[in-house]
């Protein structure tokens, strides 16, 4: 199915009186790639945040599948949405209980835990690993991990905070492959912030860019790398922007 997923309008947050986000208009079409990008500090993670109802916006409205979230339905917006942080979480538990625990909390039996865990390690290449201490494992794998846990319960929307900014070129090049193969073969809504101009090139369908809690652009991949709207877009894609 295609088609908008996600709708986000006159989105506005503020932290004391620090405007982070201003008039945020955006949507989300099932199955694509979507890449925020912008600045550090710009807003990037707060965006997630909110989409993820970690954090409340201050003003906007957000829409879920055609309807207003408010109340329940964010809880089942909820349920269906994963986000895998900028730093993630490692629990002091073994790599197969950390990537169940998505799975446990919405009630999984025995056999779906056993066969989605093995899956999702098999996508993130780390087959073989469930009984070792997630403590152990490398940064790299640990990341793919998290990756795992993200996906485990086969979620409409992967909410990506920068996932590859702590990893080595294979690595990330592993975790840019994953990206894709669930894309592809789930066709999961993905939304990545990231600092990396190249992989927004690499994975990207479309791009939103946020300069001064303003979104400035949104337009294809394609057509913002040659053709951008705005022309703070080239130069912050070119890497002409300081901040
Ligand atoms: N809970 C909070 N309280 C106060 N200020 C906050 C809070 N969360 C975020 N901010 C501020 O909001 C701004 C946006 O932060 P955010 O983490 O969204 O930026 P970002 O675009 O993800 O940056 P980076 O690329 O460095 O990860 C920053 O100035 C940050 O200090
Ligand atoms: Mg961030």
């Amino acid at each position: 199915m295609s088609g908008e997923l996600i709708r986000i309008e006159n989105l506005s947050k503020s932290f004391g009186n620090k405007e982070v986000l201003k008039n945020v208009n955006l949507q989300f079409n099932r199955g694509e790639i979507f890449a925020l990008i912008g600045p550090s500090g710009v807003g990037k993670t707060t965006l997630l945040r909110i989409l993820n109802f970690l954090e409340t916006p201050s003003g906007g409205r957000l829409s879920f599948n055609g309807i207003q979230l408010n109340g329940i339905q964010k809880t089942d917006a909820r349920r269906r949405m994963s986000m895998l942080f900028q730093a993630p979480a490692v629990f002091n538990d073994s790599v197969f209980n950390n990537v169940a625990y998505g799975l446990r909390i919405r009630g999984a039996d025995k056999d779906t835990l056993e066969k989605k865990v093995r899956n999702a390690l098999a996508i993130v290449g780390l087959e073989g690993k469930e009984r070792q201490r997630a403590m152990t494992l490398s940064g790299g794998e640990a990341q793919r991990m998290a990756f795992a846990r993200a996906i485990v319960y086969d979620p409409d929307i992967l909410l990506l905070d920068e996932p590859t900014a702590n990893l080595d070129p294979a690595n990330a090049a592993k975790v840019e492959e994953i990206i894709k193969r669930i894309r592809d073969e789930r066709g999961t809504t993905i939304v990545i912030a990231t600092h990396n101009i190249y992989q927004v090139k690499r994975i990207a369908d479309r791009v939103g860019i946020l300069l001064n809690g303003e979104l400035i652009e949104v337009n294809s991949r394609d057509r913002i790398f040659t053709v951008p709207k705005d022309a703070r877009s080239a130069a912050f894609l070119k890497g002409e922007m300081i901040y």
